[in-house]
């Protein structure tokens, strides 16, 4: 299989660049500059590099430079802004600040005729965010686009097939940037699209059952679509020998359990033990309000089921997670990359003592676990679920959780969430929250006193900021008219205004 190398230079749009490859069906993995060798490279077989932007100056005396080797390997480079500074500069060229000042934002460019850029028109539109710029080239290259400011947008030495474009070819803005990397992929490097993710699901499927042969695997399975896919994809590798425990918190929405018990057990035949643990959760959290504590009690207590799950199924030789690709990329920003090392289940690993752990996805990005998810028939509904956090609805019950709350949440949260099922388009995340206050209503002729149920829908693309979703008047008002009117308890009902930041997503 064709691989493509993105060497990590710090910028912000790392991990976008191997997306798009992996869109070309292309696969890439990112390493940080100074973690690869230029004998390692050679070795890795890389039908292609990619320097990355980020955030230096080529001259800054700590800035991030790979060895000079890596361009004399006979592999096709492309760099993109600092990469292609830096390309230039360990060419033997001039980097300096631009004279005519920096470019931010949509650029026009003007390209001359080059393989990058074929099919692309003469004049078209590029995202640009560059400080320095080169100022003189490297011996063997030419310019090969041009902007206002910035004289050298792009060149190339066709002999040794080394490019760069001070543009970010990555990003959207720019309108023929698909266009470019596909130039690069496929007409300078060669490579063939073959990296589709049918091909992906048999061939790790293949690989797990190879590796994990005889081998008895529990998984934690959440109903999340890291942990979901996880699940299925080692069932239709190894079968029985994968056991999935299902810790049900009663924390869960409105006819989740049921569902992800069907969805498993049922329809793909995995081996499930559902752990109906909701009276040991709810006592653990009787009489505490503060988020935080909520936060660790339940995620101790989850630990301790699933513990005693396990001990009770006997020797169990590998622990499977559902960790994915952004989990484990090292950052390239400076020598001392820390690697996130994430669990779904967090610290399970350290104190059960297995000897293994199988994470069948790490090499995904999310959108290809869920490509996967479906090309193995997971139901849409779980495919393309909203993120949900692990505590459950136990952050959303505002305050002390009872069992009567979480039932007045289920009911109004399944209400506002079959309203907005019902729009064109929908937000990102939309769900229900129950406050502490209570007020008073009128309903016929009685006076009522209930409480009031918040409804928070965003707009984000990666949850670290997110806009409140302006949701059609029509629809706040029948889920409003529903949840007063179906959910007795609830008497009032608010919209959540706020965008992140200030406020979080969640309330708690
Ligand atoms: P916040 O509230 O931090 O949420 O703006 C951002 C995203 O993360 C989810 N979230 C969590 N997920 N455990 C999780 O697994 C948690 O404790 C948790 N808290 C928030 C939240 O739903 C949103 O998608």
């Amino acid at each position: 299989m064709d691989k493509i190398l993105v060497l990590d230079f710090g910028g912000q749009y790392n991990q976008l660049i191997a997306r798009r490859v992996r869109a070309a069906q292309v696969f890439a993995e990112i390493k940080p500059y100074n973690k690869i060798t230029p004998e390692e490279i050679a070795l890795s077989g890389y039908r292609g590099i990619i320097f990355t932007g980020g955030p230096h100056s080529v001259y800054a005396p700590d800035a991030p430079r790979c060895q000079k080797e890596v361009l004399s390997l006979g592999i096709p480079v492309l760099g993109i802004c600092y990469g292609h500074q830096l390309l230039a500069f360990l060419s033997g060229g001039t980097i300096a600040p631009a004279k005519e000042g920096s470019e931010y934002g949509k650029t026009e460019v003007q390209t001359q005729s080059s393989v990058l850029f074929e099919g692309v028109p003469k004049e078209s539109i590029c995202w640009m965010s560059h400080t320095d710029a080169v100022q003189v080239l490297p011996t063997g290259f030419h310019t090969i686009a041009s902007s206002e400011k910035c004289a050298v947008a792009a060149m190339a030495d066709d002999e040794r097939k080394l490019y760069g474009v001070q543009f970010h070819p990555e990003v959207t803005h720019t309108v023929y940037g698909e266009t470019v990397l596909h130039n690069f992929l496929f007409r300078v490097c060669g490579c063939k699209a073959s990296w589709q993710m049918q091909n992906v699901a048999q061939e790790l499927i293949a690989r797990y059952r190879k590796k994990l042969i005889g081998k008895r695997v529990l998984l934690a399975l959440s109903g999340g679509v890291d942990s979901s896919v996880a699940a299925v994809l080692l069932q239709k590798a190894i079968g029985d020998a994968l056991v999935c425990v299902f810790v049900d918190h009663g924390l869960l929405r409105k006819g989740e359990g049921d569902f992800v018990e069907r969805t498993f057990r049922d329809q793909f035949g995995v081996r499930l033990i559902r752990v109906n643990a909701e009276a040991l959760f709810l006592h653990a959290l009787r009489g505490v309000s503060d988020p935080e504590q909520k936060r660790k009690i339940i995620g101790e207590a989850f630990i301790r089921v699933f513990e005693s799950e396990a001990k009770r199924l006997g020797k169990t030789d590998v622990l499977a997670q559902g960790t994915i690709y952004p989990d484990v990329i090292e950052s390239g920003k400076g020598d001392s990359a820390v690697i996130k090392s994430h669990h779904n289940v967090g610290g399970l690993p350290e104190r059960m003592g297995f000897s293994e752990i199988a994470e069948p996805l790490r090499e995904l990005f999310k959108d290809e676990v869920r490509a996967i998810g479906e090309t193995l028939g997971l139901p849409r509904e779980l495919v393309w679920r909203q993120p949900f956090p692990g505590p459950g609805l136990g952050v959303r019950v505002l305050g002390e959780i009872t069992k009567e709350k979480l039932e007045l949440l289920r009911e109004a949260d399944a209400i506002f969430r079959e309203t907005v099922d019902e729009l064109a388009q929908k937000p990102n995340q939309y769900f229900a929250v129950l406050t502490e206050s209570r007020s008073v209503g009128v309903m016929g002729d009685a006076r009522t006193y209930g409480y009031t149920v918040v409804l928070r829908a965003v707009t984000t693309d990666d949850f670290m900021t997110a806009e409140w979703t302006r949701l059609p008047y029509e629809a706040l008002e029948k889920a409003s008219g529903r949840i007063t009117n179906e959910v007795r308890g609830i008497t009032r009902v608010v919209f959540d205004i706020t965008s992140k930041p200030p406020a979080t997503v969640e309330w708690e």
